[in-house]
């Protein structure tokens, strides 16, 4: 049994790659995120997005749209190595800051279908957290039972693993400050929401659909729409934003606020 629940921390692909260039690491970053993750008291579990690693080649080969044509075999396993890549500059960026980190294959333990997880093999996670080990998990690459291939997205880990293993708090770590009412880079009168709970994201939806960020899963309002489900079931959840030094830190020692909260009230 874990004594504690654990803590997730989601880490966007936007923080820790550079998306306009492809396979590019943003290694200090990498190493700030990782020391300020070491600030945990909780145990705690990582996971990692694609960012400019899994997103241009899953897009290249149409791997969310499901198996429709032999070349995608090639895509499927070269996007699966470019997640495998990215994710050991994290697990070594963790170790650096002295986390005991340990990678979980997304792929070879959930179960997926039409690009959902049906089920997931969770004994080694609870014990991985139970020694006091850090799981690292990432988007990845699906086996999919009906569509024959799909993507993954670390948000989806998240919300399966919090809901699963009783999570104290989720805390997903993008590039802007939180969940804006329109795209932030490209509108300067957008403004950024705080809380975001079942009935007001009724409205807030409509908004969110203007300012979608085009990449394989979806942009930010597939964000939340994943984390309100866990909100009602009273795991509560945050956006901030990770590549402002300090945030994470405090948002992993407790501190509510510092950017948008999904929560069930
Ligand atoms: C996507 O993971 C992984 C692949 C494309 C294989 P995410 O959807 O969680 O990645 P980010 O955080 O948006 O980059």
């Amino acid at each position: 049994m874990i004594q504690t629940k654990p803590l997730i921390v989601k880490l966007g692909g936007s923080v820790i790659t550079d998306k306009q260039r492809r396979f590019s690491v943003r290694r200090e970053t990498l190493r700030r995120i990782a020391r300020e993750l070491a600030a945990a008291k909780e145990p705690l579990i990582v996971v990692h997005g694609g960012g400019s690693f899994g997103h241009p080649i899953a897009s290249k080969y149409g791997i969310a749209k499901g198996y429709a044509y032999k070349r995608q075999l090639m895509g499927f396993s070269l996007t699966h190595r470019a997640m495998e890549e990215l994710n050991r500059y994290v697990v070594d960026a963790l170790k650096e800051a002295g986390i005991p980190a340990m990678t979980i294959q997304p792929s070879a333990c959930a179960v997926v279908r039409n690009g959902r997880i049906i089920s997931m093999e969770l004994a080694p996670i609870r014990k991985l957290l139970e020694l006091g080990i850090t799981p690292v998990l990432y988007g990845d690459v699906a086996p999919d039972l009906s569509r024959g291939m799909s993507i993954l997205s670390g948000d989806q880990l998240v919300m399966y693993l919090a809901r699963e293993l009783g999570a104290s708090r989720v805390i997903l770590g993008v590039d802007v400050d939180g969940f804006y009412t329109a795209d932030p880079k490209s509108h300067k009168d957008a403004k950024l929401v705080r809380e975001v709970t079942p009935e007001s994201w009724r409205d807030l939806a409509k908004s969110a659909n203007n300012s979608k960020v085009k990449d394989t899963t979806g942009g930010m309002s597939k964000k939340i729409e994943e984390l309100l489900p866990l909100a009602e079931l009273g795991v509560e959840a945050e956006i901030v934003n990770a590549a402002r030094p300090g945030i994470l830190r405090r948002a992993v020692l407790g501190e509510r606020g510092l950017g948008t909260r999904i929560i069930a009230r």
